[in-house]
């Protein structure tokens, strides 16, 4: 469905709803670290009280020797948002151990609306151990979903879709569009290619013309109520984990 339909639904409710789906306005986009912090992912001793663990215990002598833990943080003790193997640890070394173990599968996003969901995307994406997260459009992005974890995973800009596809041909991996168009298949039945990347549109608009013919399949998934679509970001952790459930 395009914008303009979309706007011919006929139901009195036009365009009510998806201005608010996570577009800009919020002054939080763009390259800085806006929301940092707010969930305790960021530096030691920050957010939230009573979560994460506090200074080592035992004092600075009953320190642990090897070079992936920060000092900061055995002295003031981990509050990020990180699993327990990593508390104490120093971001690079995460970052060093996420990328011994990475899945084969990539996250792209169309970005030229500042979608609120892109942060949120990022952040499942790390949770799902993505390769790398593919902005495709605007270099700004909005972080507030991230919720700092773009810190531990790799995002790559795209100026637009003929650059990523000729990327993504270059790495030899298949597109996979996701959306709920015409001539999409439902993810639970469609082939995943173990090596690919996740290609997911914005809010209202959905997926490009142009990215979905850059697409070497489209799936969907199967949706039961009314509304015609679920939120991007929901979207794209359910497909990611489809891809985990059969891969990982
Ligand atoms: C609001 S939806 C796009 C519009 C949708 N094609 C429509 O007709 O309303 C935004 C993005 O979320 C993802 N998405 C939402 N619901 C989906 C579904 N049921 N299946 C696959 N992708 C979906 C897609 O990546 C899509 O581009």
């Amino acid at each position: 469905m395009n914008a303009t339909e979309r706007q011919e639904d006929g139901d009195g409710q036009a365009g009510a709803g998806q201005a608010g789906d996570g577009q800009d306005g919020d002054g939080q986009d763009g390259d800085g670290q806006a929301g940092d912090g707010q969930a305790g992912d960021g530096q030691a001793g920050a957010g939230l009280p009573g979560v994460g663990v506090g200074p080592w215990p035992g004092g600075v002598d009953a320190w642990p020797a090897e070079p992936w833990f920060d000092p900061e943080l055995l002295a003031a003790g981990d509050t990020r948002n990180v699993i327990d193997r990593y508390r104490y640890w120093r971001m690079e070394a995460i970052v060093a151990d996420l990328d011994t173990r990475r899945h084969p599968f990539h996250v792209a996003i169309e970005n030229w609306q500042h979608d609120m969901n892109i942060g949120s995307i990022v952040r499942s994406a790390n949770a799902f151990l993505a390769d790398t997260v593919h902005i495709i459009g605007r270099r700004r992005w909005n972080r507030r979903g991230a919720m700092v974890t773009d810190r531990y995973q790799h995002v790559v800009h795209h100026e637009d879709v003929a650059a990523f596809a000729a990327w993504a041909s270059g790495a030899g991996l298949p597109v996979v569009a996701v959306d709920n168009v015409e001539g999409s298949v439902a993810v639970d039945r469609a082939d995943l290619p173990e090596r690919c990347v996740l290609l997911f549109g914005q809010e209202g608009p959905g997926l490009s013309a142009e990215a979905l013919a850059a697409a070497s399949g489209i799936v969907e998934i199967r949706q039961y109520g009314s509304t015609r679509s679920i939120n991007a970001s929901a979207a794209a952790a359910v497909v990611m984990y489809e891809w985990c459930r059969r891969w990982a």
